[in-house]
């Protein structure tokens, strides 16, 4: 009997063991089917830290918090306690949610900061140090999803804790990017960080952070209060008044998350959920979506030249509108109606012409109407309900200044403001007014935390970083599936190409075939290979089976059961 139990013992002992995963030696996982639960994210410790979370009877947003929780340590590049970012959720009782905690600007933000004497753009002033960070959001906003979920805020910080405390390897990617920024890390930091070391970063190298593990215990505690008052706060102010930064006290206590009523909209017999304003993401892709809903794209083939022309057009289009129309609610009127209306939607690709393409300088907004690095991760639980959240620093490690005592990174959102009209952002994105720098206000963001529905049910989870590619990269996304029916693995890793109105140019990864490569050039497109960019996750769900799917493009990895 004994000689017949003991291998069953093994194997349920490993079988526990393998779901515990190691967070000195682990790989990603980029597949995975599942029948219960998945969460898909930009690394594998952070996916297993919500899995961990559904297993103790954690629902989909307890484990969207201890996912985020996990990535703000073994993901410092994007993610955070010191940025921001949304989600969108769709609950198992039908209600769908938005929650906005973009950063906002500090209350001593004025529209002309990152200009010189003659009024020209001082670039890197919004993007490296104190004066580029923007007031965190990403605590606000775990706390204004904490009644969603069901379990306590210090169990879902508990795993970010350990790994901030005894540590974690660090992958190739980490390595690369750490050892990339050590002289930035250097001349930034007024206090010695975590992230500088003698020696190059090499895979596998353990990296403690002590600082952070200390805030998580505070946030543990004291949930908001514990990073927006008290001790965290301070050491931000200090921080500030320490590198010639402007975040107060005063500020960090101000600020607020915003539930907000997602944008909501049909295609091709789906419903698609996605993130509403200061996010230009959701009207963005339903702006995208809605122009190339009566072409036959499916009749001229996937990645074809017809079907790849008409897809620029439309992210042409919507680009033009962004860059003129969009900004924070709370501060500028956006004639969101008109621009997400089906038949100005219609009208406005109608001016396209096949086989050619539409100069952009043609291409001036709609209307005009009157009145008016970053990471991504999707969750679905047992019960039905479906989570989608997109968070950032911005830039990859933000604005690169890791508060003193505190040991997290700060952001560098305010580059998303338009600093000057006609001058480009990070990501070449132009904008106008609306967008321009007010104390409180939010810059606008092209995240994208989306979920699609089919037969009322969720079946689609999905998102992506990649800045301006974010909305491009989800529109291809929908299309691929709903419209070409790809599988789910190849519909996140097949190649993408971009377009934003300005510039000019069309990007295409490498991978991009080579047919229609020549063909678009001899249309007049202007192809530059680049990326790859953006890594989308992906959940599906069909007839029950959950499959979910971590971008091939970074260490992005998928767990469940
Ligand atoms: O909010 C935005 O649109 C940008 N700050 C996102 C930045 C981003 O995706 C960087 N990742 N590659």
């Amino acid at each position: 009997m004994r000689s017949l139990l003991f291998p069953f013992l093994l194997l349920l002992a490993v079988n526990a063991a393998s779901q515990q995963a190691d967070p000195y030696n682990y790989s990603p996982r980029k597949y995975m089917a599942a029948t219960r639960f998945a969460v898909s994210s930009a690394h594998p410790m952070a996916s297993e830290a919500g899995a961990a979370v559904m297993r103790q009877g954690g629902n989909a947003v307890d484990a969207a918090i201890a996912t985020q929780l996990a990535l703000a340590v073994v993901y410092p590049q994007a993610g955070n306690l010191g940025g921001g970012g949304f989600l969108v959720a769709r609950l198992t009782d039908g209600r769908t949610l938005s929650i906005d905690y973009r950063e906002k600007a500090p209350g001593k933000a004025h529209r002309d900061m990152y200009l010189d004497a003659a009024g020209n753009p001082v670039v890197r002033r919004s993007l490296d140090g104190h004066l580029a960070a923007g007031v965190p959001g990403t605590v606000a906003g775990l706390a204004a999803s904490l009644p969603y979920g069901r379990l306590p805020l210090s169990k879902l910080v508990a795993p970010a804790i350990v790994l901030a405390e005894k540590g974690f390897a660090i992958t190739e990617q980490e390595a690369a990017g750490l050892n990339r920024l050590q002289e930035a890390f250097i001349r930034l930091n007024t206090r010695p960080s975590a992230f500088v070391k003698a020696a190059p970063w090499k895979a596998g190298d353990t990296l403690i952070q002590k600082d952070l593990a200390n805030t998580l215990r505070r946030i543990a505690k004291k949930g908001m209060k514990g990073f927006y008052e008290g001790e965290t706060a301070r050491l931000v102010a200090e921080e500030m008044q320490r590198g010639g930064g402007i975040i107060t006290k005063a500020d960090m206590a101000a600020y607020k998350a915003v539930l907000r009523k997602p944008v909501e909209f049909t295609f091709r017999g789906h419903t698609v959920i996605s993130m509403p304003l200061p996010s230009s993401g959701g009207i963005g892709l339903q702006q995208m979506l809605g122009m190339v809903e009566d072409f036959p794209l499916e009749k001229y083939g996937f990645h074809s030249p017809e079907a790849v022309q008409r897809m620029i057009e439309a992210e042409r289009r919507a680009y033009a509108d962004r860059a003129q129309y969009l900004g924070d609610p709370d501060f500028v009127k956006v004639p969101v109606q008109q621009l997400t209306d089906r038949k100005y939607l219609q009208q406005r690709i109608a001016d396209f012409t096949p086989g050619k393409p539409t100069p952009s300088t043609g291409v001036k907004a709609g209307g005009p109407f009157e009145s008016m690095e970053t990471t991504h991760l999707s969750v679905v639980d047992a019960e039905g309900n479906a989570v989608s959240v997109t968070t950032t620093l911005n830039g990859s490690y933000g604005n690169k200044v890791v508060v003193g005592g505190a040991g997290f990174l700060l952001n560098n959102e305010m580059d998303d403001f338009s600093v000057k009209p006609g001058a480009p952002n990070l990501y070449g994105l132009l904008g106008t007014e609306a967008n321009a720098i007010a104390p409180g206000k939010r810059m606008l963001s092209c995240m994208t935390p989306t979920i699609v529905l089919k037969n009322n049910l969720p079946y689609l989870v999905t998102g992506t970083p990649g800045g301006s590619t974010i909305i491009t990269s989800l529109f291809q996304t929908l299309v691929n599936d709903i419209v070409f029916g790809l599988d789910a693995k190849t519909t996140v890793n097949a190649p993408k190409f971009h377009h934003q109105w300005w510039p000019e140019d069309v990007l295409i990864e490498k991978a991009f075939p080579d047919s229609t490569r020549t063909a678009l050039t001899n249309m007049g497109y202007n192809l530059k290979v680049s990326g790859p960019w953006s890594r989308t996750e992906l959940i599906r769900i069909l007839n029950g089976k959950i499959e979910a799917v971590g971008d091939w493009r970074g260490d992005d990895s998928v767990a469940g059961e």
